[in-house]
């Protein structure tokens, strides 16, 4: 298995170039199930997740081929894909396949949409929290759609069509707006999403599923009005920049020191995480194409922050925001309010010389003087890349082990760091 040393103290300095976002390219991939026509998507990101969908949707009768010019010549960034889904030939989703990604549960959307049947596994349990699928079921139920569950499967009839309807949801979730937004796009009627996720991946897919000819209003705001259509066509659409990894990136500098430009992104996509940031000492301008991140070497504020559905403090930074406070001048407080078991990094900082405290949601920190390089390890993307940002400014050597994680989320991590300057090497085997 692949590990990533990690040789801490050089800041960072160049430019970095944002790829598309992981978590619009994975629900814009499905929507591709909802034409019989071609679905065009831009800046793609090249990762592990992309790949196993990519199979997932070729089990249900989705081809695809990659445009053969590189996007960002010499560097290969991102690139575009054609998925065309002519005929659906299996509307079952089985265990082997949702089971190693969850977002793959959400194919249920267009499938019950365009077939009118979908059998979909249970995604099962998961290493952040137990993350159920009730909102899903329950939403669904409220479009006429017709749930059983058995020996962990989903089962869902539609054979009248997704009807009109209205659904609050009791908790925003990304995942099941996403669903019920593909799904009502077919409606026989108008669908009303009340309590909607406001996530800019959320916006992302309505502006697609409308440029493929469906009617939805509002989305990006917590009410979302679709007007069925009876079929959408096919579109060309570009993959929004990666927010996660943008943050991630002006965290790192932050933790480093340095000045780095994030290309091809957009500060609007992350103000609450970048407000954070420049209360902790980082000097954040936006620009035409991206932002500026800069550092001195002053020490850095203690921040607290707590998560929350957008536009507050994104769950996905909040480990990344944990390791930059191991070195804060003061004591910070890091709750997280969206999964209960999102801490993984806690104990691996710790093998680092962090000073963290918890209890129930929230981790207390400590500001230490120095990490000090060692052997770490994290069973989830956020985690493993909140150790990478630690070890840039630990001292010494560090080891991140099981990188299988960080390919599931960051496009070349290894390459974008070093060509800023940092000692970052994948060690294959
Ligand atoms: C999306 O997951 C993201 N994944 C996650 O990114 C992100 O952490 C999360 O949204 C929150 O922002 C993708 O976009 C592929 P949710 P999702 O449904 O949609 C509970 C990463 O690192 N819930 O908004 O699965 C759930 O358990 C990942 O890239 C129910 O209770 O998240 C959680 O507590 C990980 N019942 C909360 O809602 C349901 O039926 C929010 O989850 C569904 C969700």
């Amino acid at each position: 298995m692949d590990r990533i040393r990690i040789v801490g103290g050089n800041p960072l300095n160049g430019v970095i170039p944002i790829s598309g976002a992981k978590n619009a390219a994975l629900p814009l991939m499905i929507a591709s199930l909802l034409t019989d026509d071609t679905l065009t998507l831009e800046n793609v990101p090249r990762l592990a997740d992309v790949e196993q969908l990519i199979r997932i949707l070729g089990n249900h009768g989705v081809d695809y081929s990659v445009n053969g010019r590189r996007e960002r010549q010499g560097e290969g960034y991102s690139r575009t894909i054609h998925f065309t889904a002519r005929h659906i030939v299996d509307t079952t989703a089985p265990y082997e396949l949702v089971s190693k990604m969850r977002a793959s549960f959400w194919v249920i959307g267009p499938l019950i949409a365009r077939m009118g049947e979908a059998r979909v596994s249970l995604p099962g349990g998961c290493a952040i929290g137990t993350r159920p699928v009730d909102l899903f079921i329950d939403g669904l139920k409220a479009l006429g759609v017709e749930i059983e569950i058995e020996g962990g499967y989903v089962n869902a009839r539609a054979p009248n069509g997704i009807q009109a309807g209205a659904y609050e949801f009791p908790k925003v979730s990304v995942g099941a707006t996403h669903v019920l937004m593909m799904a009502a796009s077919l409606a026989n009627g108008t669908v009303e999403i009340r309590n909607a996720a406001r996530e800019p991946e959320v916006t992302n897919l309505a502006d697609c599923l409308n440029a493929m000819g469906a009617r939805i209003s509002g989305a990006g705001t917590s009410t979302i009005i679709i007007e069925g259509v009876s079929a959408l066509s096919g579109a060309r659409h570009r993959v929004l920049p990666d927010r996660i990894e943008t943050g991630t990136y002006a965290m790192a500098v932050a933790m480093a020191g340095g000045d780095v430009t994030l290309e091809d992104t957009n500060a609007n996509l992350l103000d609450s995480a970048l407000d954070s940031l420049r209360a902790a000492g980082a000097d954040i301008t936006p620009t035409n194409s991206g932002l500026h991140v800069r550092r001195n070497g002053a020490g850095l504020d203690p921040v607290d922050v707590a998560t929350d559905p957008f536009p507050g403090f994104p769950t996905d930074l909040q480990a990344q925001f944990m390791a930059l406070m191991t070195r804060a001048r003061g004591t910070s407080k890091i709750t997280e309010t969206i999964f209960e078991n999102r801490f993984m990094h806690v104990q691996e900082l710790a093998r680092l010389g962090a000073d963290i405290a918890l209890s129930g949601q929230t981790a207390t920190v400590k500001g230490v003087e120095t990490l000090n390089g060692a052997q770490v390890m994290a069973t989830d993307l956020r985690a493993s890349v909140s150790l990478v940002i630690a070890g840039l400014a630990a001292e010494g050597e560090t080891v991140v082990n099981r990188v299988y994680h960080l390919d599931r989320g960051f496009e070349r991590l290894e390459e974008k760091l070093t060509r800023c300057g940092a000692v970052v090497e994948r060690i294959s085997g």
